[in-house]
């Protein structure tokens, strides 16, 4: 068991004083060591002292505003509590864990600031409330910076599509050779998941949008209360219609950690493929010095590693979803202590995606694709070989199955010859279906063949430089 005996020696409760002191006259002996090592929280929650001053300035002023206190002592808490975010930003606030969370600290640091009237801002409101709304403020806010950091990466992904709208890579299915499809259109899938990310995290914040402040513990208040003010104040759509609710539910955290869940997936995906791409064996692209790293030993390296950790920051992010997800299970109604256990995973989740979003970005800028060997990769592989089945149904009126059986045997004596389709003569495609003429070799350059594919949404030049007019408007 590790030793908190010596622990934050100068921070910790002593008799009769700290912790105990903010629940009274209740308790006459100070917590356990390990109660207190197992409760402390402020280490994480500190990061939510903005969201709690802001909650605790809309409550005063409410207060005020409803005469449930005297405007001089709302004057000396809000006067306080402008101390107090000094003190913060200004690096000398005595954080201490003694009092256990952000809220205890800040009120606390109230009462040594202006005395007796710090204590009535806790008048008609619990630390239950409270967390749920700077806990939400501070999800909101997460939502939104990062959907302008997708924003952001779409552009990036927007602008080198534009650049490489007409440069050929392999498409691939299976990681195998499939049909020739643009860098440009390639880029342009990411573009469409990044955009439904954004889609989640919009969704999810429009959904969490609503005020639990007024809540109380669990039951609401008995004082004339007027939570339409607080929530307007704090930027909330209304105020949570059930105080029960209000206190005790973290789906507004689950769902915002799901979208950031499948989001990490998706730059997991391209993270993945500038992995291999970056391969001597692929060699599609390279990245800048300054975005990659050497070996130690192996002098000839050039390693992705900030796409390998893209990649790897998934297994935080899904984990943190996990991890919430096991705390909420089961949760009897109202607040639990097990609650407390929300911001480690969302805090880490979020600080991993605002990583990973960042060096994709940079990373989608700096890139260099060899277009000259991704044009070579396209043709080869047999790429076109759904074009000549298409050509053979179109032209010969071959039902595709035929036709289909027809291309495998073109292909196998390719194979066999050593040649691409391409370089197939006239006179072999002719010893395996007689029908077939000359104007065949059109459809089967992989230039052709990205051309041709002109239905909405599909690879062909025009098609993609569409989809990228449609996308810079809606962005
Ligand atoms: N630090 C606590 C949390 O994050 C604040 C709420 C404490 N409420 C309570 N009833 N002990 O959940």
């Amino acid at each position: 068991m590790p030793d908190h005996s010596d622990a934050n020696a100068e921070t910790k409760a002593k008799p009769g004083h700290g912790g105990q002191d903010m629940w009274g006259g209740r308790f006459s002996a100070k917590p356990a060591d390990i109660m207190q090592a197992i409760n402390v929280s402020i280490g994480v929650d500190r990061r939510l002292w903005a969201q709690d001053l802001a909650g605790s300035r809309a409550h005063c002023r409410m207060l005020m505003a409803q005469e449930i206190i005297t405007a001089e002592d709302g004057e000396a808490i809000l006067n306080g509590l402008e101390t107090i975010e000094g003190e913060i930003t200004g690096g000398t606030f005595p954080f201490r864990d003694q009092f256990e969370d952000i809220h205890m600290n800040v009120e606390a640091r109230l009462a040594e600031l202006i005395g007796e009237p710090s204590g009535r801002l806790h008048t008609a409101r619990s630390r239950n409330d409270q967390v749920a709304t700077d806990f939400r403020l501070w999800v909101r806010d997460a939502c939104d910076r990062t959907g302008q950091q997708l924003k952001t990466l779409q552009r990036a992904l927007l602008d080198r599509a534009e650049q490489h709208a007409d440069d050929l890579m392999p498409g691939f299915t299976h990681l195998q050779p499939a049909q020739p499809v643009t860098f440009g259109h390639h880029l342009m899938a990411y573009v469409e998941m990044i955009g439904r990310d954004a889609g989640r995290f919009a969704d999810a914040r429009a959904r969490m949008n609503e005020c639990p402040l007024g809540a109380a513990a669990l039951a609401g208040s008995p004082f004339p209360i007027d939570r339409q003010a607080t929530a307007r104040a704090l930027g909330f759509d209304r105020p949570m219609g059930n105080s029960l609710d209000a206190v005790s539910d973290r789906d507004f955290a689950l769902e915002s950690l799901a979208a950031a869940s499948i989001c990490a997936g998706h730059l997991s995906r391209l993270a993945e493929e500038i992995v291999i791409w970056m391969t001597p064996q692929f060699g599609f692209v390279t990245l800048p010095d300054d975005l990659t790293t050497g070996s130690s030993i192996m002098p000839q390296k050039r390693n992705p590693d900030a796409a390998e950790l893209v990649r790897a920051k998934t297994g935080r992010i899904t984990g943190a979803l996990v991890a919430l997800s096991t705390v909420m299970k089961g949760l009897p109604l109202a607040y639990s202590k097990d609650m407390q256990e929300d911001k480690p995973p969302v805090f880490e989740a979020f600080d991993a995606l605002d990583l990973a979003l960042t060096a994709m970005t940079a990373m989608v800028l700096a890139l260099t694709p060899n277009v000259e060997r991704m044009r070579a990769a396209a043709g080869s592989g047999y790429s076109t070989a759904t074009d000549l089945a298409d050509w053979l149904v179109r032209e010969l009126n071959l039902p595709f199955r035929k036709a289909h059986h027809v291309t495998g045997a073109a292909v196998k004596r390719a194979e066999a010859l050593g040649v691409d389709l391409m370089q197939l003569p006239l006179t072999e495609l002719r010893a395996i279906e007689p029908g077939v003429k000359d104007a065949v070799y059109k459809v089967l350059s992989p230039e052709a063949s990205c051309a041709s594919r002109m239905s909405f949404g599909g690879t062909a030049p025009d098609q993609v430089r569409a989809r990228i007019k449609d996308w810079r408007t809606r962005l």
